[in-house]
């Protein structure tokens, strides 16, 4: 089978601040990822992972460096990006972000609508029913619980069949039992419908559910493992840093 790239990131690099305060959030990171792959991002706090996420998604903009999805060039005018974005990402935010006046199936239509295009009711409430909230469409965010929440904001970043859909720690608000449903159902995504997900983490068992582990540190991919099980990762993180706090001293 030939894997078909969908993202990649040449040479990215970002610095956050002025002169005053410059943070190097990324240096020189470049990654090929081919598509229907479930990929976890992990690191220390402060390790550019969200950095890394939002330059990848064309929320944010790389001070150097190149983004490539499908092929194409993540650039232009403000306005350019942000039909880039609708047309070919979906994201998913730690604390849901999902519009609290609006109903579950108008929060999962909504991008289609913002995107010009026919919101396909049907087909958004089939989504719904994939995560488990068919019995939910009326009902309005705050009615939620917050892994229903998180569901549908799930539900919201699929309906447009996106290239990519990145995640920054989508289980980090969750209990257990609905951060394992959300996991499960990111994987299915993947497994069954031949997404790519990017998913940042800093659970162990969390990044298990990926297909490979990226491991950053300092603003740098310092190591990816691939088949990652919760203990081969959690015993990659005690050392991360190791090579990077000897290159320092
Ligand atoms: N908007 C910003 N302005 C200034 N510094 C920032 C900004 N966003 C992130 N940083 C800094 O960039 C570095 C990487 O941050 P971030 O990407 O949020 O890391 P992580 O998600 O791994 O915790 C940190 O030192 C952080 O303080
Ligand atoms: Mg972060």
């Amino acid at each position: 089978m030939t894997s078909t790239e969908v993202l990649r990131l040449e040479g990215l690099r970002k610095v956050h601040g002025d002169d005053d305060n410059r943070v190097v959030a990324l240096q020189d990171v470049s990654l090929r990822l081919a598509r229907g792959t479930f990929t976890a991002v992990m690191g220390p706090s402060g390790s550019g992972k969200s950095t890394l996420l939002q330059c990848a998604a064309g929320l944010d903009r790389p001070t150097a460096g190149r983004v490539f999805v499908d092929g194409r060039e993540m650039t232009g005018t403000e306005s350019e990006l942000t039909v880039f974005r609708r047309e070919h990402i979906g994201f998913v935010f730690q604390q849901f972000n999902l519009l609290p006046s609006l109903t579950v199936l108008q929060n999962v239509t909504l991008p289609l609508r913002l995107a010009g295009r026919r919101p396909d009711e049907a087909r958004a409430a089939e989504i719904l029913r994939g995560v488990g909230l068919g019995d939910r469409l009326g009902h309005r965010p705050p009615q939620l619980s917050g892994g229903q929440q998180q569901r549908t904001a799930i539900a919201r970043a699929l309906v447009a069949e996106p290239s990519v859909v990145f995640a920054d720690e989508p289980t980090g608000a969750l209990d257990t039992r609905s951060a394992r449903e959300v996991l499960k159902l990111l994987q299915q995504a993947v497994r069954a419908h031949g997404r790519t997900i990017v998913m940042v983490t800093h659970d162990p068992v969390a990044a298990a559910y990926a297909d490979a582990v990226l491991f950053l540190a300092d603003g740098r991919i310092v190591g990816r493992m691939a088949d990652p099980t919760a203990d081969a990762v959690a015993e990659r993180l005690t050392h991360l840093g190791d090579d990077v706090v000897r290159a320092g001293e």
